[in-house]
């Protein structure tokens, strides 16, 4: 365990690093502790081709992309009340639940860190992104209702500088879309379906009927209408947060609400940072957006 520092040389969290990876410290599953023990528990898991994760770099809509693929996937528009099933951390259980129920996950993880069995059997994977800099506000704003952090002193600046560095749980937003851009490249014909934050913001319908269609999933027109009503970020927010899974508080003490659902907004960022803030973040982008063929939109 590794604990990464502030800029006053305190821990405010832990990490696990592996294979270019920082796996968020103590998330793993229960009597785990190393890296390599829990990807080899994923390896010994079977899976059927139609199962279907979504990956994402932390921050970028996985619980939202989640819940309509579930939908999609099981035609109920009933929102899941758990926390959601990840392969980084849930338990094996809970992971051969998911195999019995809806055969829908969701991963941080860089490709090849991902089940083997899942990988091999071309299983689909939706790979959701979201703008660099609404994440940053988003991961700001959730780590500090995190208990595995202790950011009292931290502000969105200092934050930001350690997201940037890649002093962060996952690393860098560039490092690990750059893992998964070369998996594209490498693997250019299997079944990955890219999807941005903000394009399922801007055409919700469209983007529900990419993925019914991406996992061949027919869905008649009227329950489209219905899954786009109910996760309309106001909506899914409102049911999330008078419904609170039973197992969160081992990740925080905040009490008023789901902490994976806040301002569900594009452009966000403008409220938190500086105008030098800004041009610095540009400029860095400036040569790296380009290479990872991106289409990022700071608003809308
Ligand atoms: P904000 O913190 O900017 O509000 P993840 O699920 O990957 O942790 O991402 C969480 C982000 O997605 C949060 O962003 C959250 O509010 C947003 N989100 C969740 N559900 C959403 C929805 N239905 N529509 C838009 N954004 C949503």
């Amino acid at each position: 365990m590794k604990p990464l520092l502030n800029d006053r040389g305190k821990p405010y969290t832990e990490v696990m690093e592996y294979d270019g990876y920082l796996f968020p410290g103590k998330l793993g599953r229960k009597g785990k502790t190393k890296v390599s023990e829990i990807l080899a528990d994923l390896n010994e898991l079977s899976f059927e081709d139609d199962e279907v994760c979504i990956v994402s770099y932390p921050k970028s809509g996985t619980h939202w992309t989640y819940e309509i693929c579930h939908m999609v996937k099981t035609g109920s528009s009933d929102f899941i009340d758990t926390l959601v099933p990840i392969f980084d951390y849930s338990s094996m259980e809970e992971l051969k639940e998911v195999q019995a129920t809806s055969r829908v996950y969701t991963s941080h993880l860089y490709p090849r860190h991902l089940p083997k069995q899942f990988m091999e059997k071309r299983c689909k994977i939706i790979l959701v992104y979201r703008n660099p800099k609404d994440v940053a506000v988003s991961y700001f704003k959730y780590s500090k209702k995190l208990r595995l952090h202790d950011m009292e002193d931290m502000g969105f600046s200092e934050f930001l500088r350690h997201y940037i560095s890649g002093n962060v749980w996952c690393g860098t937003w560039v490092k690990w879309m750059k893992e998964w851009k070369t998996f594209k490249e490498e693997t250019p014909d299997y079944p990955l379906l890219e999807i941005a934050y903000e394009d399922m913001k801007k055409n919700p319908k469209e983007s529900v009927q990419r993925i019914s269609d991406f996992i061949s999933v027919n869905s008649p027109p009227q329950f489209t209408d219905e899954i786009v009503e109910k996760c309309k970020f106001k909506v899914m927010a409102a049911h999330k947060h008078s419904n609170l899974p039973q197992n969160m508080e081992y990740l925080t003490a905040f009490e008023n609400g789901h902490i994976f659902y806040r301002k569900g907004e594009v452009g966000d960022w403008k409220n938190h940072f500086t105008v030098a803030e800004n041009e610095a973040f540009d400029k860095d982008m400036e040569t790296i957006l380009p290479k990872l063929g991106l289409n990022i939109t700071y608003e809308l």
